[in-house]
C-alpha cells in the first residue's frame, strides 16, 4: 500500500513538473530560437517588448544604420545588410542635385536667350573680306569633332538617366521609354570612351595655346569685347574666354572620366577616398575610409554634378560658336576663317602668323 502511494507521488510529481516547465517554455521563449512564439515577428512589425543584452528595437536599429557582421565568403560586403546611404544618395539625386541642375541648364538658356536680344549676333564689324586664313588643320577639326560629338551623346543619353522618366514615358510610352534607355545607357558606356580618347588628344594638341598670360587680363578686363560694338581686345590664337573653355573641358573632362570609369567598373576603381585625404590638407573633412560602396556612391553623385556644370558651360560655347558670332564656326567647319574675322578677334595671331611668312595670308597653316 505504501509503495503504491509513493508510485503515485512520484507520478504527480512528474507530471505537475511537466506541466510547470511546459507553462514556462510558452513564456519565455523556446531555448535556441532565441525568440518567443508570441514575439516573433508578424505583419511587418519588429518585436520590442523585451530585453536581453540589447533589446530588438536596437538591434534592428543597428542594422538599419549599417552594422557590418562577419561572413566566411570572399565578398565581405555581404556582411552588410542595410547600407543606408544609399537612400541619402537616391534622395539627394531626385531631390536638390536634379533641381538646382534642371535650374541651372533652364538658367544658362534663359541668359544666353537675353544676350541674344540685347547683344545681337556679334558680327565681323569690318565686313568679310572673301581671303581666308587656316585656323584648324584636319586633325585639330577631327579633335574638336570626336569630342564634340561624343560629348553631345553623352549628355543627351545621361540627361535622360536622370529627367527622362519625368517626361519621356508621357510621350512615347513606357515600354518605348525603357528600350530608348536601355540602348541610351549602353550607347552612354561606349561612347565614353570615344570623350577620353577626345579630350586627351585635345589636351597634347591645343595645350601650349593655352597657358595664361597678361593679355588675358586685359581680355577679361574689357569683357572679351562681348558687351559693346567696336571693343576688340588683343588676344593670340586663344582668347581667354576661349583658355577657360579649354580647361573646364580638361579639367572637367578628365574628372568625369574618372569618376566615369569608377561607374564602369565598380569596386575595382577607388579614387575618392585618396582625393579625399588630398583635399583635406587644404583644411576640409571628408571621409577617407570608405566602403567600396560609398566609393561608388561618391563616383555616382560626382559624375552628376559635373556633367550638370559641363553642360550649362557647353551650351554656351556651342552658342557663341554657332549663332552667337558670325564666321566662327568656319574654324571647326572648313578650318578657314575670313581674314578680318581674324583680325578682330585674334590680332595678336593674325601678326605672329604674318611675321612668319611674308606672303599670301590665305591659306596658311596654323603656328
Ligand atoms: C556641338 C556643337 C559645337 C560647336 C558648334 C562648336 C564650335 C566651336 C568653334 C566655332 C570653335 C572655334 C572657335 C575659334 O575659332 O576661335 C570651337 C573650339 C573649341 N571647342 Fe567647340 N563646338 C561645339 C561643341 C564642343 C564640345 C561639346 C566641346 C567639348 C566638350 C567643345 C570644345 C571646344 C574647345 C576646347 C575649343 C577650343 C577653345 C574654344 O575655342 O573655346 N566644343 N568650337
Amino acid at each position: 500500500m505504501a509503495a503504491k502511494i509513493m508510485r503515485s507521488l512520484v507520478r504527480l510529481t512528474l507530471v505537475a513538473a511537466f506541466l510547470f516547465f511546459s507553462i514556462g517554455f510558452v513564456q519565455t521563449g523556446i531555448p535556441g530560437l532565441g525568440l518567443a512564439p508570441a514575439q516573433a515577428q508578424s505583419a511587418g512589425s519588429v518585436p520590442c517588448n523585451w530585453s536581453g543584452n540589447i533589446s530588438d528595437t536596437q538591434f534592428w536599429r543597428a542594422i538599419r544604420k549599417g552594422v557590418t557582421g562577419t561572413v566566411s565568403i570572399p565578398d565581405r560586403k555581404a556582411g552588410q545588410l542595410v547600407q543606408s546611404d544609399g537612400d541619402e544618395l537616391r534622395a539627394f539625386r531626385q531631390g536638390p542635385m536634379s533641381q538646382f541642375g534642371g535650374w541651372l541648364l533652364i538658367g544658362s538658356l534663359i541668359l544666353l536667350g537675353l544676350f541674344y536680344v540685347g547683344r545681337g549676333r556679334i558680327e565681323v564689324e569690318s565686313g568679310l573680306s572673301g581671303k581666308t586664313i587656316e585656323r584648324f588643320n584636319s586633325f585639330e577639326r577631327f579633335v574638336h569633332w570626336l569630342t564634340a560629338s561624343s560629348f553631345v551623346i553623352l549628355a543627351l543619353t545621361g540627361l535622360n538617366m536622370l529627367y527622362g522618366k519625368y517626361v519621356i514615358p508621357t510621350l512615347i510610352g513606357k515600354e518605348a521609354f525603357a528600350s530608348l534607355t536601355m540602348f541610351g545607357k549602353f550607347a552612354h558606356d561606349w561612347i565614353a570612351w570615344a570623350f577620353i580618347l577626345g579630350i586627351i588628344m585635345m589636351f597634347f594638341s591645343w595645350v601650349r595655346h593655352n597657358i595664361p598670360n597678361m593679355a588675358d587680363i586685359r581680355w577679361l578686363m574689357a569683357g572679351g569685347g562681348m558687351f559693346s560694338k567696336g571693343v576688340h581686345p588683343p588676344a593670340r590664337r586663344f582668347n581667354a574666354g576661349q583658355k577657360i573653355i579649354f580647361w573646364v573641358v580638361i579639367v572637367g573632362g578628365a574628372s568625369l572620366s574618372g569618376s566615369g570609369l569608377a561607374l564602369l567598373f565598380p569596386f575595382e576603381i577607388e579614387m575618392f577616398a585618396g582625393t579625399f585625404k588630398i583635399i583635406n590638407v587644404f583644411g576640409f573633412n571628408f571621409p577617407t575610409e570608405l566602403s567600396s560602396i560609398q566609393e561608388t556612391q561618391y563616383a555616382l553623385m560626382w559624375h552628376g554634378i559635373m556633367a550638370l556644370v559641363m553642360i550649362a558651360i557647353i551650351i554656351a560655347h556651342i552658342y557663341i560658336g554657332s549663332v552667337g558670332m558670325e564666321g566662327a564656326f568656319d574654324a571647326v567647319g572648313t578650318g578657314q576663317v575670313d581674314i578680318n574675322w581674324a583680325r578682330e578677334h585674334h590680332n595678336l595671331w593674325v601678326q605672329e602668323m604674318e611675321s612668319m611668312d611674308e606672303g599670301p595670308v590665305s591659306n596658311r597653316a596654323p603656328e
